[in-house]
C-alpha cells in the first residue's frame, strides 16, 4: 500500500524482472534475476510468474478466451487444451459470458477478471498484482479476492499485490507500505 506516485508499481515491475532496479537486488529462488540472460527471465516470466497489470492487460485483437488460452500457448500446451482450461478459469472468475469478446467489449470489472484468470491460468509461482480489483466494485473485489486467495491457496503460490482498500489489504499475511520510494514492512499486520 501507500500514496500514488510512491513507488508501488516501479516496485513490482522490479521483482517481476520487467525492468531492472536501479540499485539493490531481486533474488528469487536464491538467484539473483540481474544475473539471468532477458531470454531466461523472459522465460521465468511465462513459466513461474503471473502478472495482472494495472492498466491495459490484455490484447485487444484478441478474444477474452484466447488472452487466458495465450501464456498457456506460449508455454507449449496445444490450443484445445489450452482454450478448455482457459475456459474453465473464465468460469472460476465468473466471467465464461465474455469469452468469445474481445477486450474492448467487456467492462473494466470484467476485463480485469479476465486478466486474474490469464494470471493464473498457468499455475504460476508468483502471481504479482497491480491493484487487481481497482476497477470492481466492493462486492466484486472481494469475490475475486476471494478467488484469488483460494487459488493461490491451492497452487501453494505467493501473490504480492498492490492496493489502495484496506478490505483488499486484510487478504494479506504481510503488509508492506511504499513511501517516496522507500519499503517499510508494518509492525503487527496480520
Ligand atoms: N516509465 C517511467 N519513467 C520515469 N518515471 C516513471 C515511470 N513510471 C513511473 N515513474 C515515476 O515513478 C514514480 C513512481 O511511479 P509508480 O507508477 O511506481 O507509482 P505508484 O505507487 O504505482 O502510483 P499509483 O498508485 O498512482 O499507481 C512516480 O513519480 C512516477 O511519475
Ligand atoms: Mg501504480
Amino acid at each position: 500500500m501507500g500514496p500514488s506516485g510512491s513507488g508501488k508499481s516501479t516496485l513490482l515491475h522490479c521483482l517481476a524482472g520487467i525492468i531492472r532496479p536501479d540499485s539493490g537486488t531481486v533474488r528469487y529462488a536464491t538467484h539473483p534475476l540481474s544475473d539471468l540472460s532477458d531470454a531466461r527471465r523472459s522465460a521465468l516470466r511465462r513459466t513461474d510468474f503471473g502478472f495482472v497489470f494495472q492498466f491495459g492487460q490484455l490484447v485487444p485483437e484478441l478474444t477474452c478466451l484466447e488472452n487466458v488460452a495465450l501464456p498457456l500457448r506460449l508455454n507449449g500446451t496445444r490450443r484445445k487444451p489450452a482454450e478448455r482450461q482457459a475456459r474453465d478459469w473464465l468460469e472460476r472468475l465468473e466471467v465464461a459470458d465474455v469469452a468469445a469478446k474481445r477486450p474492448g467489449e467487456v467492462s473494466g470489472g470484467q476485463g480485469q477478471r479476465v486478466a486474474v484468470a490469464r494470471a493464473l491460468a498457468p499455475r504460476p509461482r508468483v502471481v504479482f498484482a497491480d491493484e487487481p480489483t481497482g476497477a470492481l466494485d466492493s462486492l466484486n473485489g472481494e469475490r475475486v479476492m476471494g478467488l484469488l486467495s483460494d487459488a493461490a491457496r491451492a497452487t501453494s503460490a505467493a501473490v504480492v499485490l498492490v492496493t489502495h482498500e484496506a478490505r483488499v489489504a486484510a487478504y494479506a499475511d504481510r503488509e508492506v507500505v511504499v513511501r517516496d520510494g522507500v519499503a517499510r514492512e508494518m509492525a503487527g499486520a496480520a
